[in-house]
Parts: C-alpha cells; structure tokens; sequence
C-alpha cells in the first residue's frame, strides 16, 4: 500500500509541554501516524502517562522531566534523546504560560519566567536540535505561537510579545536552516479546551465561568472552543511530508476567531 503524505512512520519527534492540552494530543496524534515520541515538560509522573500511551501504539516513547527555559536542561535533554534514538526528526515546542498583568504593572521577574518558556526556551532547544538535524540531513520544527501573536489580549500583553517574536522566530530560522534540509513552521492556535485556557475563569463562579465561556463561543465564527486534537492534526500536516514545500509559515487554526 502506498504510504500517506501524512504518515510519520519511522520519525522521532520530541514535544515540548508533552504533558497536557495541546502537547499529550500532538504526542499521541504523532504515534498514530507511526513516530516515536519523546515527551518533555516538568512533572514527570504526567509525562509517563503520555508515554505510556504512545506505547499503546505501539511506538516507543521517552519521558524526560525538564524545564525548557532552563539552558543546562536543553543540553541534558538533547543529549538524553541523541543517546536514547540516535537522532531527532521533528521538534515541537509547544511548552508555554501565560500571566494576566496590564502592560503598566509588569515586573522584571514575570517578564523574564515567561520570555525564557515561551521564547528563549524554543529558541535554544531549536538551535540545539537544528545542530543534529544538520548532522543527519534535516528535519522539521513547529513552534506553537498563538492568534494573540497577531491581535493582543488584555491583561496578557507579555503572552502576546512572545508569541508575536516566534512568528518571527519561525521566519528567521526557516530562512537560515533551509540549507540544512530544516522547516521550520509555526500553529498558531485560538481558543483550545486545555487547562491554560482554562485558567481564564480559574477565580470565577462556576455560572460566571460558564458565562464568559459561552460568550467566548458566540465571539468564534464556527462558534466553539477548538479540541487539543484539532491542534494536533495541523501539525501532522506541518511535521509531515505533505507540507514539504511549506516552510517559515504560521498557520492560523482558530474557528475563524482572527478574521
Ligand atoms: N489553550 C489555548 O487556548 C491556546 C491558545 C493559543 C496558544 N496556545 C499555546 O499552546 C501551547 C500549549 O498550551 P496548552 O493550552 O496545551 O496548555 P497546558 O495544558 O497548560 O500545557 C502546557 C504544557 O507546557 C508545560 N510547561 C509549562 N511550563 C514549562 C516549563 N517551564 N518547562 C517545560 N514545560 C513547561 C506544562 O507541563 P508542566 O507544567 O508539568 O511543566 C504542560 O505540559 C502553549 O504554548 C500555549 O501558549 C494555547
């Protein structure tokens, strides 16, 4: 039988924030179209679960604890998975946080926790993988911005500047590592069911929350919050061989929301 475009038989992919929400969907959704997944983010007893739930499918699995705004734990990391599979073919960096605080009461200290996730952490675990990549003839990278990289959300304007920098991280990198057979591409989500999201109506009643949940909805052309799953099946399509000729890309998957 011919083989999909989409199909990841015989990849290793390694996924950032593998633990929960839009990460465990990916790693499981990447298992079924035949990879091996390594799954990364700080809990590891979340992470086992996720790994062993790539095994179900019959793939192998990795989990490894680590903070990715952390450099020493990018470097462990990296060489964990080289040691383990021998090489990376598909990196995504999914790992993020956000703060609710308004532009003019931001400190130093919360700007630097959530740039180090959100941005130099991609940043650096992009780098430190491009360089085995390079060494094994390419590979793909999805980082995971947000439709806020586009149209900022109030009290969040931090979550917006570091997703806003990997839309342009993606282009800037894609240009340069096209040479090493690398795409590097980027999912910029809106409202997805996930424990983030979540945290929006975290201190709210429970009617309250389900309020400003149904108005979210009605705010969506399709007129509904998106499924982790949904996420997951556009980066099938950007780690796959169907979007070979798609590179430094952020593609919207937001119900419409941006439009
Ligand atoms: N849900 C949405 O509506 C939405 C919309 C647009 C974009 N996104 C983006 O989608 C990505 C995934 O978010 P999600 O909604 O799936 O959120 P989530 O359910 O809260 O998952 C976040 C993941 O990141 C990990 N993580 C957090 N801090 C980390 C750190 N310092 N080092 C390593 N891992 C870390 C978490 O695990 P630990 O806490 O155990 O480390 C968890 O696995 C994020 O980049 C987010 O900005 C989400």
């Amino acid at each position: 039988m011919e083989q999909s475009a989409f199909s990841l038989d015989g990849k290793v992919a390694l996924i950032t924030g593998g633990s929960r929400g839009i990460g465990r969907a990916t790693a499981v959704a990447f298992a079924k179209a035949g990879a091996d997944v390594i799954v990364t983010s700080r809990k590891i007893s979340d992470l086992e679960e996720v790994a062993a739930e790539v095994e179900k499918h019959g793939r192998r699995s990795l989990a490894v604890a680590a903070h990715v705004g952390r450099m020493d734990q990018i470097r462990d990391l990296v060489e964990k998975v080289v040691a383990e599979f021998g090489r990376i073919d598909i990196l995504v960096n999914n790992a993020g946080t956000s703060i609710a605080a308004m532009a003019i009461d931001v400190e130093e200290k919360a700007w630097d926790a959530l740039m180090n996730i959100n941005l130099k952490g991609a940043f650096f675990l992009s780098q430190a993988v491009a360089g085995i990549m390079k060494e094994k003839g390419g590979g793909t990278i999805i980082n995971v911005s947000s439709i806020n990289g586009f149209s900022p959300a109030v009290p969040t304007c931090t979550y917006a500047i570091s997703k806003a920098a990997l839309v342009m991280a993606t282009k800037a990198l894609a240009k340069e590592w096209a040479d090493f057979n690398i795409r590097v591409n980027a999912v910029a989500p809106g409202a997805v069911e996930t424990r983030l999201l979540n945290a929006i109506w975290h201190d709210k009643s429970e009617d309250e929350a389900r309020q400003v949940k149904a108005s979210l909805s009605e705010s969506i052309p399709l007129k509904r919050i998106g499924e982790p799953d949904e996420i997951a099946n556009v980066m099938i399509f950007l780690a796959s061989g169907a979007s070979s000729y798609v590179t430094g890309q952020t593609i919207i998957a937001d119900g419409g929301a941006l439009i």
